[in-house]
């Protein structure tokens, strides 16, 4: 989750950064640096050990707000209710052995934790130990109970700590991942709130021999960034990607696969679970026929091969008709001339109720680039060009258009 600027759903929104004495607080200097970039206003509250690991001076110089330490300070006793009643998330990071024990028992002695027991928003708690405490079963235990009382775990993943190699979880989830949980809990009753959305994305990969495929240009950047996005809206979100350097969007369900048929094998049955189907994957066309099942050696040949294709199942076409009804389908179009003309035949021959319309010649939109600028298109609308944006708001902005379809009814069953 890279921080574009301002961005639903932290825009204008209000975070209560809880930070508590462990090594990885230094890292969640870079988590308030980011809620702040994505335009949410982060009070950030350190408990007594934090400060001993990191100055209160350097979340002043990211959040560009005061740092708050003492229950009972000048601005008046009643700051921890100000602070639990304005915010619309609560995330603690890195929340302690000790904080968890605190939480878990509902006890008020810091402002912290005061604070949490007035918050009736959602709560996140990112947990970092060594893994041997994380272990212990008086932690877990409080960790279930925190779980019980509502509150969102985030974490501990697996990984190097502080002190030596771990053999367990104990380390505080990375930055982006943490910045993604507090979006996703602003966004819980966004657009998409209780909604299925199915998305392919990226390039696939058609074998010639074991070693060297045909393929294209896609990155699978915009497809991510809609999986990651409908999430951030609400939405339980399964992404089908061929190969792609991309992690794993924070909290879809990611399907990778090579080629345009495994990905189609991996599609057909999940259309019809999904309100949105968003095909962003550029599949190849035609796959070599004849795969060989042994390297080809240019020694051993004749001169170049001669490669005979055979037509992939066109993924769009053959699965559009399996959706729910009332499912919304978006598709891409890319091309090098003709833009529009060409898009809006697209969405007609192919029966997507939206298409994202896409020059591949343009600079700064299409493949390998982090922008796009498309051009949205819908039966009976004017055609809508947006600006050169991020592709994260780019992909904002098609699930908006989506989402308002799929509450009008509009998409074709
Ligand atoms: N598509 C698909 N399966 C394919 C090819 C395309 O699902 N085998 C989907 C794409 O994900 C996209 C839309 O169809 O949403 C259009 O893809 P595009 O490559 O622009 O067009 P094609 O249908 O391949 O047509 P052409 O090659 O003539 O441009």
């Amino acid at each position: 989750m890279r921080p574009t600027g301002p961005r639903e759903p932290w825009e204008g929104r209000r975070v209560v950064l809880g930070v508590t004495g462990g090594i990885a607080a230094y890292k969640v200097v870079q988590v308030a640096r980011d809620l702040t970039r994505l335009g949410a206003e982060v009070d950030v509250v350190m408990s007594r050990a934090a400060r001993e690991f990191v100055r209160p001076l350097s979340f002043e110089g990211v959040t560009g707000r005061p740092v708050l330490t003492e229950a009972f300070s000048a601005e008046g006793a009643a700051v921890h209710i100000r602070l639990g009643r304005e915010a619309d998330a609560v995330c603690v990071a890195p929340a302690t052995a000790d904080l968890l024990a605190r939480a878990a028992q509902g006890r008020s002695n810091d402002l912290l934790t005061t604070t949490l027991l007035v918050a009736r928003c959602p709560v996140l708690l990112c947990p970092a130990m060594n893994d041997r405490m994380w272990a212990h079963p008086a932690v877990l235990d409080n960790a279930r109970r925190c779980r019980d009382l509502g509150y969102v775990l985030v974490g501990p993943d697996s990984g190097p700590l502080a002190v030596g190699e771990a053999d367990g979880p104990g380390r505080l989830s990375e930055p982006h991942e943490i910045v993604a949980r507090v979006g996703r809990a602003l966004g819980a009753d966004g657009p998409l709130a209780g909604r299925r959305v199915l998305v392919t994305a990226g390039p696939t990969r058609e074998p010639i021999d074991p070693v060297r495929y045909v393929g294209n240009r896609s990155s699978g950047r915009m497809g991510f960034a809609i999986a990651e996005s409908a999430w951030l809206a609400g939405a339980q979100v399964t992404l089908v990607t061929g190969p792609s350097a991309l992690d794993d969007p924070a909290g879809v369900e990611t399907i990778r696969v090579d080629t345009g048929r495994q990905m189609f094998d991996a599609v057909r049955p999940r259309v019809g679970e999904a309100d949105v189907v968003v095909y962003a994957a550029a599949v190849a066309d035609f796959r070599p026929a004849d795969p060989a099942a042994e390297k080809l050696k240019r020694r051993e040949m004749e001169g170049p091969p001669t490669v005979a294709f055979a037509e992939n199942p066109d993924i769009a076409r053959e699965t559009l008709g399996l959706r729910r009804e009332g499912a919304v389908a978006v598709g891409f179009a890319l091309e090098t001339s003709d833009l529009l003309a060409r898009a809006e035949a697209k969405r007609i021959e192919k029966g997507f109720d939206l298409l994202v319309a896409n020059d591949a010649t343009e600079a700064g939109a299409g493949f390998e680039v982090e922008t796009n600028r498309v051009t949205l298109l819908e039966a009976g609308r004017e055609p809508l060009p947006l600006p050169i944006l991020p592709k994260p708001i780019v992909a904002d902005r098609i699930l908006a258009r989506a989402a308002a379809l799929l509450r009008s009814g509009v998409g074709s069953s």
